[in-house]
This record gives C-alpha cells, structure tokens and sequence, in this order.
C-alpha cells in the first residue's frame, strides 16, 4: 500500500526545510480545522437546517445565504484563538475583525470569502473557501491599510472545494500543494502535488449570458472560439461554467483550461465583479504557482495595488498561452 501522507505531516516538512514558519503551519492547520467544519456543515444541508437564505444582506448589497454566515463565523471562531494572527478580514464583514486583546496575536493577516459560490448552495453544487495570508507590515494593532498590500507579497494562498470530495489546495510560493480530506479519519491527505496548468487549452469558462456587456476584446476572443475548426484558432473549444469560482479554479488546475470574469459594461462602475483580496489575489498566485497566468486583461493581478478591502477587479486566469492572447487583444488598440 502506498504511502499516506497527511497536511499535518506534509507541514512538518515543509516547516524543517524552512518553507513555511512554525507560526505559518499552525495557521494552515486552523485554516483546516475550520474547513472541515464548514465541510461538515455544508455536506449535512437540509438535514441541519442551513440551506436558504439569512434575510440579511452583506456590506456589499448581496443578500446572504444561511452558509455564507454560518462559513464566516467558522473562520472567525477557528481563527482568532490560534495566537498567529494580528487581524482578519472578510467578504463578509465591512471592516477588518481584530483579535480579541484576551487572545494572543501573531505576525500575519488572514483574508477570506467564507462561502464561494453562495448561488450553488442551495442545488447541491460544489461551493468553497478561499483565504490569502499576508504579513501585517507593523508590530501594531493593524488597520484596514495595512491589509493593502499588492498579491505579490501574499506569503501564501489557499482554498478548500466542498465537492464529491473536500479538498484543500495551498501555495507558500513553492508550487502548488492539493490534499483530499479522509471523512473518516478526518485527516487532509497529500493528493496532488505540485499541481501544473497545461500551458494550451481547449476549454474555457465564462458567463456567457453578458455577451452583449463585454468589451471588443473579450468579445473577439469568445467568438474566435465559438468558431472552433472554422475559425481562426482551427480548432474546437469546450465551454464549462460552474459559478463558482473554486471550482471552476479547480478544474483549470486540475486539467487546464482559461476563466474569465471581465470587465463589462454591468460591472464596470464596480471595477469587476471578483474582488481583489480574497478572490483574485489568492487565486492568481495559486494559478502563477501552477505555472499559469492571471491578468485583469491590462495588468497583472499580483501587481495591483489596493485601494480598499473590498475593491473588484476583472479576472482572467489559466493556461498561459490562452491569458496571453485575450491580453494582447486588449492591449491592441485595433481590437
Ligand atoms: P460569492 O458566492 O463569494 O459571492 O462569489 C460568487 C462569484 C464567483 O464564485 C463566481 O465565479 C461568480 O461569482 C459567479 O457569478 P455569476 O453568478 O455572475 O455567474
Ligand atoms: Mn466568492
Ligand atoms: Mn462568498
């Protein structure tokens, strides 16, 4: 029988080669804790009462989903009392959530959207967590500024997909790292690693009901596509859309493939739609990890320096060859 080697395991390694600090790996292992809470949660559904809505609305005007709440007070809960941290921030939550002064803090800031994907919860579609760990810049009580650091300084990344299995696939930089969790051990097992994104592609993912609010260059590529051998590209192309952005991730990293998520006229006073410090930052250094590519279609997503918590962004991401062509085509003027 092969070997099994657990997250637990894996961190101890990777904390004796120096890659990740004892404080880094016990912050993995709360971020674990509180996915599999939130694994459990969601895989009980109907059955615990946690499907619906919570007849609230989050700071950015979206209703909230039971889970969506339920999710972020699992992290906040798991997250506080590990003595890592120095504050947390949520998509969940308008302003950053210091650590209690009972509770020990730590050198990092943790980010995260509890609940990806909060439109699939309730048909029984594979949702997610996502989280980026920053260092917090001062030894002081942090501010919201002090979590506006550009991507390229996230000290790792993250997220966990609630799916047929639940898994959990991490970066400190050093590649990416995937593990499967054991329901009945309960241990995360080390699956996937070093996951790589196929530089070509056939497959993309867009929600292609804003066709008509998309910008030239976004509409040239897709429809280059839909031509398939006919067209410019000669060659076919697969579309798959799952709204939710983990596990649409997860299959670009899993078997390649490019996501977009651009700027169109129903976003664009907003930015984008994806937001920029817990959705695309920590999704592009897993994806640059995995040898990819993630751009706003002008610029890389790693070098954007935020403005606020809560800023959007537009997001394309996946196999290089394929982000590299829909970013030249938004930088040629003639597109
Ligand atoms: P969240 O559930 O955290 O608000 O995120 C939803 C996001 C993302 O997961 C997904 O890619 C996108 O919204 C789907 O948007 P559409 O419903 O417009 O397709
Ligand atoms: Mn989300
Ligand atoms: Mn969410």
């Amino acid at each position: 029988m092969p070997q099994r080697v657990s997250l637990t395991q894996f961190l101890v390694e990777e904390q004796r080669t120096g890659r990740v600090s004892a404080d880094l790996r016990l912050l993995f292992e709360v971020v674990a804790h509180a996915v599999r809470a939130i694994g459990a949660t969601v895989s009980k559904g109907a059955l615990l009462g946690v499907l619906g809505e919570a007849g609230t609305e989050n700071v950015q005007g979206e209703v909230q989903k039971k889970l969506d709440v339920i999710a972020n007070e699992i992290m906040l809960q798991s997250c506080e009392w590990g003595g890592t941290l120095a504050a947390m921030a949520s998509e969940e939550l308008e302003t950053i959530c210091h650590i209690p002064s009972t509770l020990p803090r730590g050198d990092y800031l943790l980010l995260f959207d509890p609940l990806d994907g909060s439109s699939n919860i309730d048909v029984n579609v594979t949702i997610g967590t996502i989280f980026s760990v920053l260092r917090n810049p001062q030894a002081k009580n942090p501010t919201e500024a002090d979590f506006l650091q550009p991507g390229r300084d996230q000290v790792a990344a993250g997220y966990a997909a609630y799916g047929p299995s639940t898994q959990l696939v991490l970066t400190v930089g050093e590649g990416v790292h995937g593990f499967t969790l054991d329901r009945e051990v309960g241990d995360f097992i080390y699956t996937d690693p070093f996951m790589a994104i196929p530089a070509e592609t056939r497959e993309y993912a867009i929600n292609a009901s804003n066709a008509r609010h998309w910008e030239a260059p976004v509409q040239r590529y897709i429809a280059e596509l839909q031509q398939g051998r006919d067209g410019p590209r000669g060659s076919d192309f697969n579309m798959r859309w799952i709204a939710s952005m983990v596990a649409d991730v997860h299959r670009v990293l899993t078997r390649g493939g490019i996501f977009m998520y651009p700027l169109d006229e129903k976003c664009r006073a907003k930015g984008g739609k994806l937001r920029l410090m817990y959705e695309a930052n920590p999704m592009a250094m897993l994806v640059e990890q995995a040898g990819g590519a993630a751009t706003t279609g002008r610029s890389r997503i790693l070098d954007i320096i935020p403005e606020h918590l809560h800023q959007r962004v537009p997001v394309i991401l996946g196999s290089r060859a394929e982000v590299e062509r829909v970013t030249s085509y938004h930088l040629d003027p003639s597109s």
